[in-house]
């Protein structure tokens, strides 16, 4: 069974939205395999976030997941991977459709609330980055 990695980042986490997010990923069908608070430090989001090192917003992408905690979690089901993109919806919130938890939580791309593995290779490499040693 494909499993993905997704993170309410600390925006979310400030808003008080984890239980809102959690609650539509079990509404949906996916099961809950793990899931922690974390704080990220610098080392380990410029890991996450290494592909776009080049990127003119690598900086502030860094800056912001380390601001505060994040809620991460490993979620399990079919396709799991892409029904949790299409649950969390565009990465501009601008450009995602009402239903979708950017299109109803979120307002800037700058802080999108959560973040879901985009491929099957990213989610085992981020799975294993945050939760090394638990599955
Ligand atoms: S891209 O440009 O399409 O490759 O990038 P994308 O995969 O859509 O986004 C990669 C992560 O960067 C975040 N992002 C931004 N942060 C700050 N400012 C700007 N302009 C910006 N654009 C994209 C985006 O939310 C992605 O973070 P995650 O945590 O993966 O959702």
């Amino acid at each position: 069974m494909e499993r993905t990695f997704v993170m309410v980042k600390p925006d979310g986490v400030k808003r008080g939205l984890i239980g809102s997010i959690v609650a539509r990923f079990e509404h949906k069908g996916f099961k809950l395999i793990q899931a922690k608070l974390i704080e990220i430090d610098t080392p380990l989001a410029e890991r996450h976030y290494s592909e776009h090192a080049a990127k003119p917003f690598f900086g502030e992408l860094v800056e912001f997941i380390t601001s505060g905690p994040s809620f991460a979690m490993v979620w399990e089901g079919p396709g799991a991977v892409q029904n949790a993109r299409t649950l969390i919806g565009r990465t501009n919130p601008s450009d995602a459709d009402a239903g979708t938890i950017r299109g109803d939580y979120a307002l800037s791309v700058e802080s999108n609330i959560v973040h879901g593995s985009d491929s099957v290779e990213s989610a085992e490499r981020e799975i294993k980055m945050f939760f090394e040693g638990q599955l």
